[in-house]
C-alpha cells in the first residue's frame, strides 16, 4: 500500500468499531510479563506498535500466546526476565522502547534497544536521566539516542520533578520503581495519561496518587489478572473529526475509552460547537462508554497548555478541523509534537500548506484562521500514522483528489483505517 487516493465525501455515517487502544495494550502485555500467574487480553490492539512490544517480550522470555482472540501472557512473577541474545528492536514505537527502559533497568542483564530510522532520531536521556540517579546505567547514541544499552543495576527509590508531562516517562519511572528499594516519589508534570496508575491497582499494586505526587513503594508483587482493552479514543478521533466536517454526518461509537486524561479532544470538539454525545457503561478499572457526534459548523477555539497532554495525538487533526472552522484556532504549549514519530508542527504545516491553507507555526504550536478552501493535494505522510489519517480525512473536505504517500504506515496504531473509511463513506 504505498499511497492512498481520497475523494471528497458527502457524508459520513455509521458506527464504526474501534481497535482496541495503544497506550492499554502496551501496558497490559508489561504488566502481564511482570505479574505472578496468567494475564488474559481481550481486544488487545493488532498493530505494528503493540507487535514491537510483544517481539521485544518474547525475546526477554516472555511467553505471549493467541488463543481465540485472547492474548495470554504467562508472567514472570516479578523482575526476571532473560538475557536478550540480539537487539530489541522496538521499531516505530516510543512507547515500546521507553517503558522496557523503566522495565529492564532494575534486572540482572544487559540488553540493546533500537528502532526505526524515526525512533532513532527521538530523545531518551529524559528517560534514562531519572533511571540513572536510580542506580541503572545506560549508553545511548550521542548521549540522547538509540541504539541504547542497558546494564541492569540494582536499583533505589529517588524523588523526582517531572519537568515533561509525559506518561511514557512517568511510567518507565514508575516500571523500576516497583522493583526498586525503597519509596520513589514523582512530583512535576504527573497529570499525563494514567493508564499505568490505574493497571497497577488493577495488577493488586499500590500507588499513592495525590494531586501534586505519586508515590511508589518498591519490592511489590503484582498478580495477573483479566483485561478488556476499551477502543482507543485517539482512534475514535478521526471519525469524530470527520462527522464533524462533513455535513449531515453522524457517527456512534461504542467501548470507547472514557478516561478523563484522555477526552481532551471530544471537550475542544463541543467548545467548537460540534455535539457530541458520551454515555459512560463502565468506571472502573477504566472509564469506557458511548460516543456520537453529528456534524454542525465549526467555530475556532483557543487551547491552553494545560490541555495539551489530553489531546497530544490528536492536534494534527485539529488543524485539520481548524481551517474549516469560523474565526481563530491557537494551539500553545505543543512543543513536544517535535519530537514525536515526525516533526508533527511542521508536517502538519507543509501538508496543509499543499492544500492551500495558510497556517503561522510556532515553536510550541499554531495559529490557523479558518475557514478556508482546501484543495486535493499530494501529501506527505513522513512514514507517520497520524499524519497519514489526519490528512485523508482533510481529503474528505477538499476539492479534487488527494493522494496519501507511503500510507502504510496506518499500520501502527490502525491497520483498518481506509477499510473503515471507504465503508463510512460509501
Ligand atoms: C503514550 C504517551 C504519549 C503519546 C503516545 C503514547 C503512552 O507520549 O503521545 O502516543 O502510551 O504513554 P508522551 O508520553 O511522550 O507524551
Amino acid at each position: 500500500m504505498p499511497s492512498q487516493r481520497i475523494t471528497p465525501s458527502r457524508h459520513l455515517k455509521g458506527m464504526p468499531v474501534i481497535p482496541g487502544d495503544k497506550s492499554i495494550s502496551h501496558r497490559s502485555l508489561i504488566f502481564g510479563a511482570l505479574a505472578k500467574g496468567q494475564t488474559e487480553i481481550s481486544n488487545l490492539l493488532e498493530s505494528g506498535d503493540v507487535q514491537s512490544t510483544a517481539r521485544c517480550l518474547r525475546q526477554l522470555g516472555v511467553e505471549i500466546q493467541k488463543v481465540k482472540a485472547q492474548y495470554i501472557v504467562q508472567g514472570k512473577g516479578g523482575y526476571s526476565f532473560g538475557s536478550p541474545s540480539e537487539i530489541l528492536d522496538c521499531g516505530n514505537s516510543g512507547t515500546t522502547m521507553r517503558l522496557l527502559m523503566g522495565v529492564l533497568a532494575s534486572q540482572a542483564l544487559k540488553a540493546t534497544l533500537s528502532g526505526d530510522s524515526s525512533l532513532v532520531k527521538r530523545p531518551m536521556k529524559r528517560v534514562a536521566d531519572p533511571l540513572t540517579l536510580m542506580g541503572a546505567r545506560f549508553d545511548l547514541t550521542n548521549g540522547n539516542f538509540a541504539p541504547l544499552t542497558i546494564q541492569g543495576n540494582h536499583l533505589h527509590g529517588i524523588n523526582y520533578e517531572l519537568k515533561i508531562a509525559s506518561a511514557q516517562i512517568k511510567t518507565a519511572i514508575i516500571l523500576a520503581a516497583l522493583n526498586a528499594e525503597g519509596v520513589t516519589q514523582i512530583s512535576g508534570e504527573i497529570h499525563s495519561r494514567d493508564h499505568t496508575e490505574r493497571m497497577l491497582t488493577h495488577f493488586g499494586g499500590k500507588l499513592d496518587s495525590r494531586p501534586e505526587a505519586l508515590s511508589i513503594m518498591g519490592g511489590q508483587e503484582l498478580k495477573g489478572n483479566k483485561i478488556k482493552v476499551p477502543g482507543d479514543p485517539s482512534t475514535a478521533a478521526f471519525w469524530l473529526g470527520a462527522a464533524a466536517l462533513i455535513p449531515g454526518s453522524e457517527v456512534l461509537m461504542e467501548n470507547i475509552s472514557l478516561n478523563p486524561s484522555r477526552t481532551g479532544f471530544a471537550e475542544v470538539l463541543k467548545r467548537m460547537n460540534v455535539q457530541i454525545k458520551t454515555q459512560i457503561t463502565q468506571l472502573e478499572p477504566e472509564p469506557i462508554g458511548t460516543v456520537q457526534a453529528f456534524f454542525d459548523d465549526l467555530k475556532g477555539v483557543k487551547v491552553t497548555p494545560d490541555k495539551v497532554p489530553s489531546l497530544i495525538d490528536e492536534i494534527p487533526l485539529l488543524a485539520v478541523l481548524a481551517t474549516q472552522a469560523h474565526g481563530t484556532t491557537t494551539i500553545e504549549g505543543a512543543e513536544e509534537l517535535r519530537v514525536k514519530e515526525s516533526d508533527r508542527l511542521e508536517a502538519v504545516a507543509q501538508n496543509l500548506r499543499a492544500m492551500g491553507a495558510n497556517i503561522e507555526t510556532r515553536p510550541d504550536g499554531f495559529k490557523i484562521v479558518g475557514p478556508q478552501k482546501l484543495r486535493g493535494a499530494t501529501i506527505e505522510s513522513f512514514h507517520d500514522h497520524r499524519i497519514a489519517m489526519a490528512f485523508s480525512i482533510a481529503g474528505l473536505v477538499a476539492q479534487g483528489e488527494t493522494e496519501i504517500k507511503d500510507a502504510e504506515c496506518v499500520s501502527i496504531s490502525y491497520p483498518q483505517f481506509f477499510e473503515t473509511l471507504r465503508e463510512l463513506t460509501r
